[in-house]
């Protein structure tokens, strides 16, 4: 069964952050330069917490504040759901469509080795299967 590392093993384990301390704008603008939905938020090399689009678009933007005034800090998800490299595919999105997060750090001990999204989950379940329709056609031709 395809694991978390599955997926990185792909898409590599490089992480996207911010500090706590920059403000909203300054997080927008690495997710638009980036083209990603969320940053994990870290301090001194400890997980503080996610910011994504959508808590921009909840805690700031209907909220009538600024991007520019507001930090990273104020408006970030703090309740952090992580998966470890050996979590199955299955357990992850479970995790996501429970808890309604669509990023996942991946942790080893203290250490974040990586992060997968919802797209990454999908996307994996899609080249997955269509491996399993050739492997299904070979068998059926030749046979
Ligand atoms: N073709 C693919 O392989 C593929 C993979 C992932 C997503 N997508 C598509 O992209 C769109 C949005 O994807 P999404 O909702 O999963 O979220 P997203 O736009 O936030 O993520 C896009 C990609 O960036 C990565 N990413 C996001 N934030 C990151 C961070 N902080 N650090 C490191 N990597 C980070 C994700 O793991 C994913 O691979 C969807 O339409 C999805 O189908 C395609």
């Amino acid at each position: 069964m395809p694991n978390v590392n599955d997926i990185l093993r792909v898409k590599g384990n490089h992480v996207w952050t911010v500090e706590p301390d920059a403000t909203i704008y300054e997080a927008l603008r690495i997710m638009a330069d980036k083209d990603i939905g969320a940053l994990v938020v870290m301090k001194d090399e400890k997980l503080m917490g996610i910011i994504s689009e959508r808590d921009y678009a909840r805690r700031v933007m209907l909220k009538g504040k600024s991007s520019r005034d507001t930090k990273v800090e104020e408006v970030m998800t703090k309740k952090i759901y992580c998966v470890k490299p050996d979590h199955s595919m299955e357990e992850t999105m479970a995790l996501m469509s429970q808890q309604h997060v669509r990023h996942l750090p991946v942790h080893e001990g203290e250490k974040i080795i990586g992060l997968v999204s919802i797209g990454d989950a999908v996307s994996k379940i899609i080249s997955d299967q269509a491996i399993t329709i050739q492997h299904l056609k070979d068998f059926i031709m030749r046979g």
